[in-house]
């Protein structure tokens, strides 16, 4: 064993440019912090952006890439208390947002983008604080997934989205964040609509969610068939993660007093809606970038507490990380697509 550790940098210069390299294994640990071995790194949207140069630019030097991964703890700071070694646990995406609101610090702590090195590396120093127990029903592999996709879909189904039991979700494709929307909706015992442009995947979706409302996205009437569904009420929350003339149509499939969580712009950045139908039916809009650390702690436990089992798709080797870009690229996944180390 030598005392190097290989991890994957990004330049913001393309996938193909994405490297295998080694660095030095980390000095001595700072009394707050916590070495963790990774086990699973799990990819999401966001990395295709980083690797391209569209989050942030490009990165001279290369930073190391992702943001999700699960792992074991090797060594604890002096003054770690909350773990120990050979505690399982997952990362917070942000390094320093413990709960509360975010602010324009906490924000520049979001790793494996904006500068800031992320989690793709055989060994990771992290701050005990921002680290939360893996659900103890869940292989690395799933657990890795918890950390933006859970979290995000967290965010807008409970912490902002307060959905109530009988209510209706509505998510939009099979995505890693979608998947995880639809399967935090059940388990709070709402009722849930599921969107996609591939009837293969909405076969599979209802076979292995017993998700029974799925609509075609390219089908431009699909507000109707939502609210059809819904005896004519519309949904009560919204999974927004395409933005553009998506966000539109799902104001117009919306019930009154729904909340939307704005999260991903795959159709537009831009939106043109008609703002009388969010004031006459009250509609909060509400931007969502991940949640805390407190909050990716709440979905943990709510996992284990309803035995959530993420959808994972596909895992790769660390030597294949760009054809697990080039696949996660391809939108021929559903759920999660992940690095297993
Ligand atoms: N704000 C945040 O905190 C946050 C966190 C995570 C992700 N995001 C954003 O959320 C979005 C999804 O991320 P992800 O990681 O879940 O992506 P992903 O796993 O790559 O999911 C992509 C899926 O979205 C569906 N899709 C693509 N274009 C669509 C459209 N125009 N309308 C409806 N559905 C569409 C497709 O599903 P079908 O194949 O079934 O059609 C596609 O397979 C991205 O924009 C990402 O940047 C934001």
């Amino acid at each position: 064993m030598n005392n190097k550790l290989q991890c994957i940098v990004t330049d913001g210069q393309g996938i193909d440019n994405l490297a295998l390299v080694e660095k030095p294994e980390p000095a001595a640990l700072s009394d707050n912090d916590v070495l963790v071995e990774v086990k699973a790194v799990s990819l999401n949207y966001r990395d295709l952006l980083v690797a391209k140069g569209l989050y942030g630019g490009a990165y001279d030097p290369p930073i190391i890439a992702c943001s999700d991964m699960s792992g074991t703890v090797l060594e604890v700071g002096k003054k770690v208390t909350s773990l120990r070694a050979a505690d399982k646990v997952i990362n917070s995406p942000f390094r320093s947002w413990l709960t509360g609101k975010m602010d324009s610090r906490i924000i520049r702590t979001f790793v494996g983008g904006l500068g800031v090195d992320g989690v793709l590396i055989k060994k990771l120093v992290y701050p005990a604080s921002a680290l939360v127990k893996m659900p103890e029903h869940l292989s690395f592999e799933e657990g890795s997934t918890l950390t933006i996709a859970g979290l995000t879909a967290w965010a807008a189904v409970m912490t902002h989205g307060k959905v109530q039991p009988g209510e209706w979700v509505l998510v939009h494709g099979t995505g890693g964040v979608s998947i995880f929307g639809a399967q935090i909706a059940k388990m709070a015992g709402a009722k849930v609509i599921l969107t996609t442009s591939s009837d293969q995947k909405a076969e599979l979706v209802k076979e292995k969610l017993g998700i029974k409302h799925i609509v075609d996205y390219r089908n431009e009437d699909w507000p109707k068939q939502v609210r059809d569904i819904t005896d004519g009420a519309g949904v009560d929350v919204v999974v927004e993660i395409a933005g553009g003339e998506t966000l539109a149509r799902s104001i117009k499939a919306c019930n009154y007093s729904a909340r939307i969580g704005i999260i991903g712009i795959l159709d537009d950045t831009y939106s043109k809606f008609k703002l009388f139908d969010v004031i006459t039916k009250q509609i909060t809009l509400r931007g969502i970038f991940m949640e805390s650390t407190a909050e990716l702690n709440a979905l943990a436990r709510f996992s284990e507490k309803h035995q959530l089992h993420p959808w994972i798709d596909k895992v790769f080797t660390l030597e294949k990380t760009v054809e697990a870009y080039k696949y996660l690229e391809s939108q021929k996944h559903i759920g999660k697509v992940l690095i297993g180390l």
